[in-house]
């Protein structure tokens, strides 16, 4: 693996130098201003060491070919694309504050971040552990890092060690961090980061769970296991290389669409679903409401750890040409369903669909399920039981999920809440929602 490790700045006499020193208030710096005071006021940020760290570092210095206004907009900004697919972007303003809270950093800390990108977060981290700290970022594409190494002196950071790897195996020269954070999607808590954190360290990651992203602060135990302090839902380019899990999403062919399967199963087969969408049933009116995020990351991520044939049906392409009652959500998201397909005659789906007529869907609103396929009404009734019995659970969101990670080779406890459980490459997830 090359690695190409520069210590920035002999001199950390501290992470970053006071902004008053950079020059007179600037319209980048009152654009910042805008951009922080809105994220406080919308409760992304509500620590006084995050909110330092966002008024002193400027995020247009890392994102040197964006106008200013979309430096400062709270929008994830692609900085870098492959074969047309995005494969490195800075993140949203709210999603960094809202993982920069679950971290915890404190004064002192070691951190490891993987999936460095434009060096932003890194900055903005270096700031918070201050001169007594440590913050190692690792890109696995040397460009990428070249470029955060040019954004960092530009924004006079001082603090960062930047190293082109494979995050996918942590850093172990700069092994132990009191916190590891990858800003990239992993489908697995691999055995190389937990050997990496420091007894009682937190890892936090966007973990793929079964069709959810979610950004989960994971402590480490003195069993070895770790334990989620915090759950929300994110959206993260997935990570490349050694750690890249298996592609989950298979075309249904004719249909302009696409399945997500469970990542820990075989799921359904796309080219029976196909043929199950050529006979569909009656949409049946479901007793509760739902907008975009009740489907995807509540009901969804409840389905997907509750029902073994949860899936959910993409619409890749906007114009999949499918009646406008087919998708609830649009079609650039897709919606949840329940599919089976085991057997060539008897396949089917069921999938909550919006009621005619109905307007903005980001509201709760009235939804249906639909049936398709011989097996559709049986999977509806299921689907609608599913959503009795979430709505009866109080609509549970990513944030009311805990989850206990239980490496390979270590033995659960029985006192662990086993609720759900999700099998990946080298740990079980185990799922349960948060008492009360
Ligand atoms: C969403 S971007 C990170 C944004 C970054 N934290 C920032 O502040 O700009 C995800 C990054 O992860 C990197 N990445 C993907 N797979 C990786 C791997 N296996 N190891 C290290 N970095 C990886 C990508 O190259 C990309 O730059």
């Amino acid at each position: 693996m090359a690695i190409a490790s520069g210590r920035r700045g002999a001199l950390r006499l501290s992470a970053i130098r006071p902004a008053a020193r950079l020059g007179p208030v600037t319209e980048a710096a009152r654009a910042r201003t805008r951009m922080v005071d809105a994220l406080r006021a919308a409760g992304r940020i509500h620590t006084p060491a995050v909110e330092a760290a966002f008024r002193a570092v400027p995020r247009h210095l890392f994102l040197p070919d964006v106008p200013l206004e979309q430096a400062y907009a709270d929008e994830a900004v692609a900085v870098q694309y492959t074969d047309g697919v995005t494969t490195s972007s800075a993140s949203q303003p709210s999603m960094m504050a809202i993982m920069l809270e679950q971290l915890g950093l404190r004064p002192g800390h070691r951190v490891l971040e993987i999936g460095a990108g434009t060096g932003y977060n890194a900055a903005l981290m270096a700031r918070i552990v201050g001169p007594t700290g440590t913050v190692v970022a690792v890109d696995i594409d040397e460009a990428l890092v070249a470029g955060a190494e040019e954004h960092l002196a530009a924004a006079d950071v001082a603090g960062v060690d930047l190293v082109t790897a494979d995050g996918a195996l942590g850093h172990p020269a700069g092994a132990p961090y009191d916190r590891i954070v990858l800003t990239v999607g992993s489908d697995d808590v691999r055995p190389e980061w937990i050997a990496q954190l420091a007894p009682g360290g937190r890892l936090l990651l966007p973990l793929a769970v079964r069709g959810s992203q979610l950004s989960v602060a994971l402590d480490l135990g003195p069993d070895g296991l770790l334990h989620s302090d915090s759950v929300r839902s994110c959206a993260f380019i997935r990570l490349r290389g050694e750690g890249a899990g298996r592609d989950t999403i298979r075309p249904v062919d004719g249909w302009g669409l696409a399945l997500q399967l469970p990542d820990d199963g075989p799921g359904a087969d796309p080219t029976r679903i196909a043929a199950a969408l050529e006979e569909p049933g009656e949409p049946v009116p479901a007793p509760v409401s739902l907008g975009v995020v009740d489907v995807w990351d509540g009901f969804g991520l409840w389905l997907a750890l509750t029902e073994p044939g949860a899936c959910r049906v993409l619409a890749p392409d906007p114009d999949t040409g499918l009646p406008d009652d087919l998708l609830p959500l649009g079609p650039s998201t897709g919606t949840v369903a329940l599919a089976t397909a085991a057997d060539r005659d008897r396949a089917g789906l069921a999938m909550v669909v919006p009621l005619a007529g109905r307007g903005d869907l980001r509201r709760p609103g009235p939804v249906a399920v639909r049936p398709f396929g011989p097996e559709g009404a049986a999977l509806a009734d299921a689907l609608l039981d599913a959503l009795d019995r979430w709505d009866a659970a109080g609509r549970p969101g990513a944030p009311d999920w805990r989850f206990t990670i239980v490496p390979d080779g270590v033995d659960e406890p029985g006192e662990v809440p086993r609720g759900h459980v999700v099998t990946t490459a080298h740990c079980r997830v185990l799922a349960a929602l948060t008492p009360g």
